[in-house]
C-alpha cells in the first residue's frame, strides 16, 4: 500500500517584531488584557516594502528542501493555503512557483483560513497515495499586517493575527505516515469570521472610493466569544474522530500541534484530553494567530526542537473561518 510522509518542514517569519507594549501604544488595549485572553507576548509583521507571500513561502520552502536533501526541481506540485494571497488572482501557488524558478508544474490554492494546511496536507496525500505525484510542496502562508485595523475599533483582531510562512515536502512511502486526515465545514456561520469585500457580489455602485477607505474592504469581522465556543467543541471531535479513525485513544499521541488561534483554546483542549504540557506544542505567544501558516510553522518548530521524532504519533487539528475544521493524525 502506497501512503505519504513529510520528508521536510520550514518555516519563515519576519524579523520585525511587534510587542503588546506597541499595540497599547496605537490603540487602547494593553498587555494584561491581551496576555489574560490570548496568550499572544508578541508577534510579527512583515515588511511591505519587501516581504509578500510567495516569497515568505519560498523561504520556508528552500529550508524544507534543504532539510529533506532536496532541491527545487524535485518538486513536482504546489499545494498553497492562504486566505491572504498577494492577489486577488491569481493564486499564490502560481507566484511561488515562478519565485522558486519552477517550470509548468501545477499549482493549487486553498482558501480555509486556519484549517487551510491541514486541507491542503489533505488534497497532497490523495495525490501521493493516487500515485499521480512523487513529491509535493505543500505551503500555509500569511501577511495579514497590511489589512488589519490597527485602531481601538478593530482591537479585538489586530492583537490577534500576524504574519508568517511555514512548509512540508511530502513524498510517497510504504507505511504511513499520513494515517488519516478528516475535514468539515459548516456555512451556516460564515459570517462569524470574516472579510466581505472585495467580494464579487457587491453591486458597481456600492464600491466607492470611501466606502472601500473606511468599510468592509480587507477589514476582518470577527465574533470572538461565538467563534471561541464553536472551536473547543470543534476541535475535540475532530481529534476524537482522528483517534477512533485509526482504533487509538488520546494516550498514544506523542504531540499535539493545534492551529495557533489563542492558547486559552489550545490549554482547554490539552485539559479536555488530559495530556502533559510535553505532548502539546504551542508557539502563539512568539507568532501570534497566522491563520493557514501556524501549523506549518509550529511543526516545523517542534521538529528543529527534537520533539517530533521517527515513530512518534503526531495529531493536527484546526477550527477557524468558514466554519471549517479538520484533523491529521501522523505517524513519523
Ligand atoms: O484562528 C481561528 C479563529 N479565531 C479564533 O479562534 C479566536 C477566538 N476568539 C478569541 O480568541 C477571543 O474571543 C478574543 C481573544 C478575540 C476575545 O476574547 P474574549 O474573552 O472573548 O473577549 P470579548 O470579545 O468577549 O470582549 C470582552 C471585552 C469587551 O469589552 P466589554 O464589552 O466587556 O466592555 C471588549 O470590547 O474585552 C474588550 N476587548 C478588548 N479590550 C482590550 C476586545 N478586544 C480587546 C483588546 N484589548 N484587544
Amino acid at each position: 500500500m502506497r501512503y505519504s510522509k513529510i520528508v521536510g518542514l520550514g518555516h519563515h517569519v519576519p524579523e520585525t517584531v511587534i510587542t503588546n507594549e506597541y499595540l497599547s501604544s496605537i490603540m487602547d488595549t494593553n498587555n494584561e488584557w491581551i496576555i489574560e485572553r490570548t496568550g499572544i507576548q508578541e508577534r510579527r509583521y512583515i515588511d511591505p516594502t519587501k516581504d509578500t507571500v510567495a516569497n515568505m513561502a519560498a523561504k520556508a520552502t528552500r529550508m524544507a528542501l534543504e532539510r529533506a536533501n532536496l532541491t527545487e526541481k524535485d518538486i513536482e506540485f504546489i499545494v498553497f493555503a492562504t486566505i491572504t494571497p498577494d492577489y486577488f488572482f491569481p493564486g499564490s501557488g502560481v507566484l511561488l512557483q515562478r519565485e522558486l524558478g519552477l517550470e509548468s508544474i501545477g499549482a493549487l490554492d486553498i482558501r480555509n483560513a486556519c484549517s487551510g494546511f491541514i486541507y491542503a496536507l489533505s488534497v497532497a496525500d490523495q495525490f501521493i497515495k493516487s500515485g499521480m505525484y512523487k513529491t509535493i510542496l505543500v505551503v500555509g502562508a500569511e501577511i495579514q499586517s497590511t489589512a488589519i485595523d490597527m485602531t481601538t475599533r478593530g482591537r479585538n483582531t489586530a492583537v490577534i493575527f500576524a504574519d508568517g510562512a511555514g512548509a512540508a515536502i511530502l513524498q510517497p512511502t510504504d507505511k504511513p505516515g499520513i494515517l488519516s486526515t478528516h475535514l468539515h465545514s459548516d456555512g451556516r456561520f460564515a459570517e462569524e469570521l470574516y472579510v466581505r469585500d472585495p467580494g464579487s457580489s457587491r453591486p458597481r455602485e456600492e464600491r466607492q472610493p470611501e466606502q472601500i477607505l473606511d468599510t468592509t474592504h480587507f477589514k476582518v469581522v470577527m465574533n470572538g466569544s461565538q467563534v471561541f465556543k464553536h472551536a473547543v467543541v470543534r476541535f475535540m471531535e475532530v481529534i476524537n474522530e482522528a483517534l477512533t479513525a485509526n482504533n487509538m485513544t488520546k494516550d498514544d499521541i506523542d504531540l499535539l500541534i493545534p492551529h495557533q488561534a489563542n492558547l486559552r483554546i489550545s490549554q482547554f483542549i490539552q485539559q479536555k484530553l488530559q495530556l502533559p504540557d510535553a505532548k502539546v506544542y504551542n508557539n502563539i505567544m512568539r507568532y501570534g494567530n497566522t491563520t493557514a501558516a501556524s501549523i506549518p510553522i509550529a511543526l516545523s518548530e517542534a521538529w528543529a526542537e527534537g520533539r517530533v521524532k521517527d515513530n512518534d504519533l503526531i495529531c493536527l487539528a484546526a477550527f477557524g473561518s468558514g466554519f471549517t475544521w479538520a484533523s491529521a493524525l501522523i505517524r513519523w
